[in-house]
């Protein structure tokens, strides 16, 4: 069985102080709920050392928002994957629609990022997702495909073995509209199926596939309860240790369930 992951995207949140604190709060209960569920947070860069320090020997993990993929070297700004394995980082969230919209990312330097992060030895999550304009227009599994493909391009089984997948529908994304859980699973259902059909059916059964949009403690039950939905990558409800711990206690539940 795939053990879920519940991931806080810190996103250009917290201060140094608040997210040292609430590192501090997660990692003081993070002990119950393993090893049934993954914990993982992901502050903004500043903050990796102070957080990874509070978080300590605890049962939760540390990854980057964010990675360059070159070398260190003259880029400026930039932040190479073996400077966040040095900060403790495990994991780096890639392909973040934030970054893909705002920043104006494409699945090239996402496919770049990518393929950097896992041969430096870090899991990568990366995140797909349709725009509301491409669901309404029937592209969502097109939109799914093309950056499944441009992201995992050149990307070997074994590689894709340090590989989590997040589907965020853009128009969830921090709007308080969640997909309905049949919407998440047909999704998840589709990238298993994707991923199947790339590498190796055995292969697809052990890949992650996180769901994030608007997860809150009232919605994450039933959406971590489909086949398909194997953690949430959270945004907003990860910012607090009152409305985040009931997010990991949802997974916990259902990863005991018989
Ligand atoms: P919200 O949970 O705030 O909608 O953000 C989701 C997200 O983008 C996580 O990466």
């Amino acid at each position: 069985m795939r053990r879920f992951l519940i991931a806080g995207n810190w996103k250009m949140n917290t201060t140094r102080q608040s997210g040292v604190a609430l590192a501090g709060e997660l990692a003081a209960v993070a002990a119950n709920y393993d090893p049934a569920v993954e914990v993982l947070v992901c502050p903004p860069h500043p903050y990796l050392i102070p957080v990874a320090e509070k978080l300590g020997g605890s049962a939760v993990q540390i990854g980057a928002q964010d990675c360059y993929f070159q070398a260190p070297g003259a880029f400026t700004g930039e932040v190479a994957v073996e400077m966040l394995k040095d900060c403790g980082c495990r994991y780096v969230i890639l392909g973040h629609s934030e970054r893909r919209h705002v920043l104006g990312e494409t699945d090239e330097i996402i496919n770049r990022k990518t393929r950097a992060a896992i041969s430096g030895g870090l899991h990568v999550i990366l995140c797909v997702g349709e725009l509301l304009s491409e669901r309404q227009a029937g592209q969502t599994e097109e939109v799914l495909d093309r950056q499944m493909q441009g992201g995992l391009s050149g990307v070997t089984e074994a590689e894709a073995e340090h590989l989590v997948i997040a589907y965020e529908p853009v128009w969830a994304i921090g709007t308080g509209v969640t997909a309905t859980p049949e919407q998440a699973e047909s999704a998840h259902e589709h990238l298993r199926n994707w991923l199947a059909s790339r590498y190796t059916p055995a292969f697809s059964e052990r890949v992650r596939i996180l769901y994030g949009g608007s997860v809150k403690a009232d919605n994450a039950e039933t959406l971590l309860g489909q086949a398909n939905v194997d953690g949430a990558l959270v945004g907003g409800a990860s910012l607090k240790a009152s409305t985040f711990v009931p997010i990991i206690e949802a997974a916990c539940k259902l990863s005991t369930r018989t």
